[in-house]
């Protein structure tokens, strides 16, 4: 009898016709010779490498042997290794990708089963069961301007409140914790230079990174030089506004010509990309120093890199979280007054929840990604890490704008953040938003409600899988052919995701934006308030929001004890964050709710414990 369906351990119930299922049969059994062959020499699936090309050249239809029959030799368990291998190298020759080796294949085949294909069923229950295309249009939409216009200047800035009168404080620390707004104004009243203010920051990376590893490389040289320049200009009489002469730091995925550039990844460890980020050139207009490049999770994923594992200041034995965890862990111990960086899927809520600093992740598009490395078009957002949500509005001014490099960037219909009147907003509060927040927003005049986003795609995780691991691997093509993911810092990371990646058909992926697209549309509908209050970290809103590309602030709203203190006292904590969410470009909403909130409570100011944990607490 002929086997009616792929061989065990391949994927599953798929229906066939009889004649190809006589095809299959026929050249499997082909397959399942050379392998035998292979694999009972070899006496492991494991082969040596250089056998990862003997089926180079066996292509895979039309001649199939007929006649051959299988040997009583071979036993069943090497037939289903065998088996397994086969097909899905069978597979892989037709799509030009019969690269990865013998070890590898089983794995791919598991993902393939246990992740792949519950998604593409699902997302083809969606929107693929009528013919036609007639609804459900795609997410991603081509756009065939020849955009060679200038970039438009956004001419008009936010209104930046007035914060006459602030006086320099005596302690450094005292110093490294002010607001960027804060430290502008004791710059432009001349109580301290720019060149202070670097040399301060600088030394506080270099005392704490011991600690958190949170630094790639220090960008010392030209801290100094800009800072030097920034203080000219002043002594001239210009002052380019708050930003001006204010240190920063950039995740390292972001290039900065003459200095390296690592993705946070051995493979690239040494990379240095001659060009000026768009981000980083918006910010040197500004006057702003760049005085340190920091983690990325390698390849913008987690908290592990290349040179160790970044942690959270608030709770040295515990990690930062990623992948933008150098931003998150360096603003947060006052190493930096601010940092950018960047969202693919929950990059910047992550671990600025886990580090306890206000973040904002934009609206998708709001801010250029020229220069910085690319994981998805459509998901890749850059934002910048504080210590106050005023300082996000501040930052986001700055960054802000159309990159004519970036086809998804645009100038955003943006408000100014300082001029909402919070008392005509409504404002929804999800099942896991910190009451604290709603609380206090209600007391300033906020009207709030219970509120529940209401949208019937049950694959929206699945969604962002498919997306952001299908445009990562197509950026990262070679580095998995060659089999570089081999050096990749964490291997259940990026490589597993990747290889079942290659298994994601393009049809399925198309349905998946088309899926997308129906999310989009039903987040819209459902979005009848002007903002929601709820948690930022919950993976299922993380998906959600990215797809949509909704912007959201994270907020710090308190601390908890950590799980297990040591017996006596401690001075670490864990940190409680809450996010509010607005709709695309209406970021201005949820940075005037956070600044409201921050404006009557101190959480985002409390300082980290990093060489101070307490008595008898030395981990
Ligand atoms: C067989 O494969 C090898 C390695 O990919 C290639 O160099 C060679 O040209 C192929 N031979 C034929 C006949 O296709
Ligand atoms: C193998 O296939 C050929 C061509 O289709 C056919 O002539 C031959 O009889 C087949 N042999 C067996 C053993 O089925
Ligand atoms: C949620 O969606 C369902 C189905 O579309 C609808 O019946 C219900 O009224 C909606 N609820 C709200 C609060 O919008
Ligand atoms: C998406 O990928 C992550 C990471 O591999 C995995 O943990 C998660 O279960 C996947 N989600 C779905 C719906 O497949
Ligand atoms: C928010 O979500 C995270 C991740 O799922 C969870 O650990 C945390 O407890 C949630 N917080 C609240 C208040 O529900």
């Amino acid at each position: 009898m002929l086997p009616d369906k792929c061989p065990p351990g391949a994927v599953g119930s798929s229906r066939s016709t009889r004649r190809s299922s006589t095809n299959r049969f026929l050249f499997l059994l082909f397959f399942k010779i050379i392998l035998c062959w292979q694999c009972c020499l070899a006496a492991t699936p494991t082969a040596p490498s250089h056998s990862r090309y003997l089926l180079h050249n066996s292509t895979c239809p039309d001649f199939a042997p007929n006649s051959t029959n299988m040997g009583s030799k071979t036993n069943s368990e090497c037939l289903e290794k065998i088996s397994n291998v086969a097909s899905l190298r069978c597979a892989f020759e037709l799509f030009d990708a019969n690269f990865f080796n013998n070890k590898k294949i089983p794995e791919i085949v598991k993902g393939a089963k246990e992740f792949n294909i519950p998604i593409i069923r699902a997302n083809r229950k969606l929107v693929a069961s009528v013919n036609g295309g007639l609804h459900n249009p795609s997410s991603l939409v081509f756009n065939p301007e020849w955009d060679n216009e200038q970039p438009q200047q956004i001419s008009k800035r936010f209104n930046y409140p007035s914060i006459s009168g602030t006086k320099r404080p005596e302690s450094e620390e005292d110093i490294a914790f002010m607001s960027v707004l804060e430290l502008g104004e004791l710059i432009k009243t001349k109580q301290i230079t720019s060149e202070e203010l670097t040399h301060i920051f600088l030394q506080r990376l270099k005392r704490y990174n011991n600690v958190l590893e949170a630094v790639v490389s220090y960008t010392e040289e030209l801290a100094y030089k800009q800072a030097k320049e920034a203080d000219k200009l002043l002594a001239r009489g210009l002052y380019l506004g708050p930003l001006h002469g204010i240190p920063y730091g950039l995740k390292d995925i972001i290039s900065v010509p003459k200095f390296k550039t690592t993705w946070g990844s051995k493979t690239f460890k040494d990379q240095v990309l001659d060009i000026d980020a768009w981000v980083y050139k918006r910010l040197k207009a500004t006057g702003a120093v760049l005085v340190a490049k920091l983690v990325s999770g390698s390849l913008a994923y987690d908290d592990i890199w290349y040179g160790g594992r970044t942690r959270n200041p608030w709770n040295i034995e515990e990690f930062s979280t990623g992948s933008s965890a150098g931003p998150a862990a360096c603003t947060s111990a006052g190493m930096v007054p601010f940092a950018i960086g960047s969202e693919t899927a929950g990059s910047i809520t992550y671990p600025a929840t886990r580090c306890g600093v206000t973040a904002l992740r934009p609206t998708f598009g709001t801010v250029g990604r020229t220069g910085v490395m690319s994981i998805s078009e459509s998901l890749d957002k850059l934002g910048p890490f504080c210590r106050s949500a005023t300082d996000c509005t501040i930052i986001l001014d700055a960054i802000r704008g159309r990159d004519p490099d970036d086809p998804s960037s645009r100038d955003s219909p943006l408000n100014d953040p300082f001029l909402v009147d919070i008392t005509k907003l409504t404002v929804g509060y999800l099942d896991d938003a910190e009451m604290e927040v709603v609380h206090v927003l209600a007391s300033k005049g906020v009207n709030v409600l219970p509120f529940k986003l209401n949208y019937t795609v049950d694959s929206v995780q699945g969604i962002l899988n498919f997306t952001m691991d299908v445009d990562m691997l197509a950026h990262f093509d070679e580095w998995q052919r060659s089999g570089q993911d081999n050096d990749y810092e964490a291997q259940d990371q990026w490589p597993t995701e990747l290889r079942r990646a290659r298994m994601i058909p393009a049809v399925d992926y198309v349905q998946a934006q088309r899926a997308r697209g129906k999310l989009i549309r039903e987040v819209r509908e459902s979005f009848t308030v002007d903002a929601i209050i709820g948690n930022a970290t919950d993976w299922e809103k993380v998906c959600m929001g990215n797809l949509v590309g909704m912007p959201v602030i994270v907020v710090p709203t308190g601390f908890k004890k950590i799980e297990n203190p040591p017996s006596g006292a401690s001075r670490r904590r864990t940190t409680i964050t809450t996010g509010i969410y607005a709709p695309p470009h209406h970021d201005h909403i949820a940075l005037a709710l956070a600044m409201a909130y921050q404006s009557v409570t101190d959480h985002h100011k409390q300082r980290p414990p990093i060489n101070d944990l307490g008595p008898n607490d030395s981990i």
